[in-house]
């Protein structure tokens, strides 16, 4: 997705050989057009997969989501990372865990919100290792709902979690792939096989 891309390369910064810093668009500060177009983006790829509601995570996850949600035509349940106060009943959890900080956080969502009748559509902001979305997976197996797939903003194929979810059979779509962080550098996973 080129209007990604070139917002990437001109607002993105490389933290360090694994992170990238995305904060004036995506992670902190939220650009709405290029939401739209992702949204749209997402909705085009997944246009014929039976999709009847969309899974994220808060907090980042939720922006790209909504867009999805709208083009698609389906609602957007976000899985919380906190305890709140009026979600408590029915709850379905997850583990995941955080190799950056090391540590297992539970993520909920209410059984209420997904049936066995449901195909979920599951969205994210990064994909790095892939822990989060193994918890959304693990979220929809509990509920008993169908996977149509996985779409994210960008993957970082450097790191395992796309590798490891395609080999389960699990249909991941990324808007953008990053090969390398490497000396302060994007590599776009595109430029790389050329
Ligand atoms: P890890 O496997 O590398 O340890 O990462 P983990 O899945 O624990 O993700 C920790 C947080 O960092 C997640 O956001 C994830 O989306 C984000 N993240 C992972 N890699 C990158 C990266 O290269 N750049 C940026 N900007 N974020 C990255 P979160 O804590 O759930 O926060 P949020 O959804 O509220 O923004
Ligand atoms: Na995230
Ligand atoms: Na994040």
């Amino acid at each position: 997705m080129n209007l990604l891309k070139e917002k990437i390369v001109n607002e993105g910064k490389v933290l360090n050989d694994h992170v990238l810093k995305v904060d004036s668009f995506l992670n902190h500060q939220i650009d709405p057009f290029l939401m739209q177009e992702i949204g749209k983006e997402f909705a085009e790829r997944f246009r014929e997969a039976g999709v009847t509601k969309i899974l994220t995570l808060e907090s980042s996850g939720i922006a790209p989501s909504v867009m999805a949600g709208l083009y698609l035509g389906v609602p957007v349940v976000f899985a919380r990372k906190r305890k709140s106060l009026t979600l408590s009943e029915n709850l379905l959890t997850a583990g995941v865990y955080s190799f950056t900080k090391q540590e297992e956080n539970t993520i909920a969502v209410s059984g209420s919100r997904f049936t066995n009748k449901d195909c979920v559509l599951i969205i994210d902001d990064f994909l790095a290792n892939g822990q989060a979305a193994k918890g959304l997976v693990h979220l929809l197996e509990q509920a008993g709902s169908h996977l149509a797939g996985i779409g994210i903003v960008i993957e970082k194929s450097f790191q395992d979690g796309g590798g490891e979810l395609r080999r389960k059979g699990i249909r991941v779509e990324s808007l953008t792939r990053i090969d390398s962080l490497s000396g302060g550098a994007v590599l776009f996973a595109e430029e790389a096989e050329v």
